[in-house]
């Protein structure tokens, strides 16, 4: 059965709020006073390795999550091949990173306005053309993306499936990574796979593991259990655990209204289980420290993009 949608919005954003602030604050406060320039953004890359496993999904309601909480949040669509963050929000971008990139249009120009104030910028062919800027490009564009830094709490960046070049740089550009896994033994796989390149090359990364589309919460601790014990025992690594998501139908028929989970069916299971693992995952993140936010993560990605490193 469909769940109908009992309470108002309101009532639910105030409940978020509630739920969320406290932990928000928290972690405001310990980085307060805010300097002017100072750069506390988190920037959050979602990968997976395998595709199909609620990247997007999860992006996309994170962001709403954040955002009811009071959270400034930029999407960063990444995904080169099926970039659908926009069919999520049921918008269609006009431009792209590659407008700002060309000196055609301002990182405000290009920016669309998602539900709850969220802004989202379609990475399209501007992402690998991050790889071969010219200076003068370069430049342009770091001018443009400084002006993000005073506009967001949070860069969600969604990449594509596989494990290429690029989705490992936007790994190793942010400061956090989440790996989404289902309970299916290739994607198990899969994000070990990630993981193990992640570990390799930047070894001091936050990853944490996502485990979707659970039929009971006990399968996804145990699917947590398996990898975070292999990446330990084989690779030295700690692996963190962000929580786990229950498979809910409720997730295909947003998707078929091109609304949000979060919007369509806020006390669904996979909505509830997903505030509160937002709320948790506040306590979780590392303190922003200089060369963190926005300025820093675009820094280390077109530096990793021209083949170099971040070590
Ligand atoms: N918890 C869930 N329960 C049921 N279906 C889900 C869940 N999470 C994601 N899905 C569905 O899985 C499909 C793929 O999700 P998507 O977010 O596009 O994955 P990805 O970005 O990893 O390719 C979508 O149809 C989505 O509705
Ligand atoms: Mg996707």
């Amino acid at each position: 059965m469909i769940e109908p949608i009992i309470k108002p919005i309101e009532a639910i954003i105030a409940e978020t709020r509630k739920e969320i602030q406290p932990f928000v604050f928290k972690r405001l406060e310990a980085r307060t006073p805010r300097k002017a320039g100072e750069k506390i953004a988190r920037t959050i890359t979602v990968t997976s390795g395998k595709g199909g496993v609620g990247k997007t999904s999860l992006v996309a309601n994170m962001a709403i999550c954040l955002a009811q909480a009071g959270q400034r949040v930029i999407i960063l669509d990444a995904d080169l091949g099926l970039a659908n963050i926009d069919v999520v929000f049921g918008i269609r971008p006009k431009h792209c990173l590659m407008d700002v990139i060309n000196g055609d249009m301002n990182i405000d120009e290009v920016m669309i306005q998602g539900p709850n104030g969220i802004q989202i910028i379609a990475g399209g062919s501007g992402v690998s053309e991050l790889a071969e800027l010219e200076p003068d490009k370069a430049a342009r564009l770091f001018n443009q993306l400084r002006f993000l830094e005073d506009k967001a709490d949070f860069l969600l960046i969604d990449t594509g499936a596989g494990i290429s070049e690029g989705v490992i740089s936007f790994c190793q550009a942010a400061d956090q990574i989440v790996v989404i896994a289902t309970t299916e033994p290739t994607s198990m796989a899969d994000a070990y796979g990630i993981i193990k390149i992640i570990s390799k090359r930047r070894p001091d990364s936050h990853v944490s593991l996502l485990v979707n589309r659970v039929d009971a919460d006990e399968e996804g601790v145990q699917v947590y259990d398996r990898v975070a014990r292999v990446a330990e025992e084989f690779l030295g690594f700690q692996v963190h655990h962000l929580g786990t998501l229950p498979q809910d139908r409720n997730m295909h028929l947003a998707v078929r209204q091109q609304t949000p989970l979060m919007l369509f069916s806020p006390m669904s299971p996979a909505a509830t289980g997903l505030r509160k693992i937002v709320s948790q995952a506040f306590h979780e993140l590392p303190e922003a420290s200089p060369g963190d936010g926005i300025e820093g993560f675009f820094t280390r990605l077109a530096k990793l993009f021209k083949g170099g490193s971040t070590q």
